[in-house]
């Protein structure tokens, strides 16, 4: 083929510089090691946690069918709480399945991240359909499958950890009834009968792990649920610049070619993510700061990659705005909008709901009802995207009363408003 171009594909395509590994011939291999999908083999910084776990969950082992631990695992955003329950939830398995006797029962471990599975209807249906194969996705309430999935704990002879990972998606009222009911799971009296357990003999296999992000969830808790499920509670702290460094290191021996990095190198991208100690953050601040490099043909990662790789990173997991609803989705482009246009540090309520109707009317979407605006607001709010106050104003003096203010702190605005942008034509 008789082309003018002065190159050609494979040369654009195959011998391009890389900084990422490349093993077995595999080209991605280094690349996944950034990826969130990917499972660490070495955890840095968590023994303290882990251990609390262990020692909170000791009876899963010791008396299997006398355990009924709760715990809640709090910590902001990439402190290792699903990595961390993840490696517990597999470890325990692992060591149950080698060392049970003969007779003990099984134990099982499930891990349902809520902002997939979205409803505890649908939470309960998808652990039956792995204790039943071929159980049906509809039919039944959410109680009378509380009831199935109590009968079977007993009926194939298991103990089972469950871990609701990112509660916060929970519909709040939602969420609390099936908090309480899962406290009290085994306290029915019909299973008691269904299976001639006396009152003082205590039959318990069902363990939970809630995590959550929300500081303030044991608050919201009514007293029954959180006497049952408050007690045991362990923190996550952000980590800190070392901590942080040392998870980089792992990712960037694994993933990136020995000669593209420095330690120095590791240690900015340490130190930039270190005010949110989030490792998330500065895993994909590592692998942009490689893509910036690459693209640009250099086989050495510099600061000025980093630099430019740090506009790029939502500091929030893109994931989380994906996930709401097309109405949640347009009071956060309302609040942005004017965040950015007023170039405020934070709006009011009532502006926010004067910018969502805008709009909506412009998305052609019939807006909602002030109380639902108010809802989603709340939402938005419980989700960490934004920042909910009521502060009391004055002006010479004279007080104005208390309004309720909004800010998005850690978000930049622009890129909300080009990410969402796209409802207002119709996507
Ligand atoms: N202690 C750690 N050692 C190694 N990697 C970690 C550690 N903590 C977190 N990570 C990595 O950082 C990212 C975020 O962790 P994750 O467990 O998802 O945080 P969270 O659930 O608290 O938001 C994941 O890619 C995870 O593999
Ligand atoms: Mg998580």
């Amino acid at each position: 083929m008789n082309t003018n171009k002065n190159y050609s594909f494979s040369d654009l395509f195959g011998s391009h510089p890389t900084v990422f590994r490349e093993d077995d011939g595999d080209v991605n291999q280094g690349e996944k090691v950034f990826t969130s999908s990917y499972t660490p083999h070495s955890i840095w910084h968590r023994e303290d946690e882990m251990k609390a776990l262990v020692s909170y969950f000791k009876s899963i082992i010791t008396s299997p069918t006398a355990s009924s631990k709760k715990v809640i695992l709090y910590g902001p955003v990439g402190t290792g709480k699903t990595v961390i329950s993840h490696a517990f939830g597999t470890e325990l398995t692992t060591y149950i399945a080698k060392n049970r006797d003969h007779g003990e029962p099984r134990f099982r471990y499930f891990h349902i991240n809520c902002r997939k599975t979205k409803t505890p209807h649908l939470i309960l249906t998808t652990i039956l359909r792995y204790l039943v194969s071929g159980f049906p996705l509809r039919g039944f309430s959410v109680d009378e499958l509380l009831r199935m999935f109590t009968l079977l704990l007993y009926e194939q002879n298991l103990t089972v950890l469950l871990v609701l990972d990112e509660i916060d998606y929970l519909l709040p009222e939602e969420r609390t009834d099936f908090l309480y009911s899962l406290s009290r799971l085994e306290e029915s009296p019909i299973i008691r009968e269904e299976f001639e357990l006396s009152q003082d003999r205590l039959e318990s296999r069902f363990n939970l792990l809630t995590i959550t992000r929300d500081k303030n969830f044991r608050y919201y808790l009514d007293t029954s649920t959180a006497s049952s499920l408050g007690r045991n509670y362990i923190t996550f702290a952000p980590y800190t610049r070392y901590q942080l460094f040392d998870i980089l290191a792992t990712r960037a021996e694994l993933g990136l070619c020995e000669d593209s990095y420095s330690d120095e190198l590791l240690d900015t991208v340490a130190s930039l993510a270190e005010e949110k100690g989030d490792a998330r953050f500065a895993i994909e601040l590592l692998w942009r700061t490689a893509k910036i490099c690459e693209a640009e043909g250099e086989k050495k990662l510099s600061t000025e990659h980093v630099r430019r790789a740090v506009v790029e990173v939502l500091p929030i997991e893109k994931s989380i705005i994906d996930d709401l609803n097309t109405h949640q989705k347009l009071v956060l482009l309302s609040i942005a909008r004017l965040l950015s246009v007023c170039n405020q540090s934070f709006v009011t309520t009532l502006e926010v709901k004067g910018e969502y109707e805008r709009v909506c009317e412009e998305a052609s979407i019939r807006s909602r009802r002030q109380t639902q605006v108010w809802a989603y607001l709340k939402d938005l709010g419980r989700l960490g995207l934004i920042q909910q106050e009521v502060e009391n104003r004055h002006t010479n003096g004279r007080s104005l009363g208390r309004i309720s203010t909004i800010r998005i702190r850690d978000l930049p605005t622009e890129e909300i408003i080009t990410s969402l942008g796209s409802l207002l034509n119709g996507d």
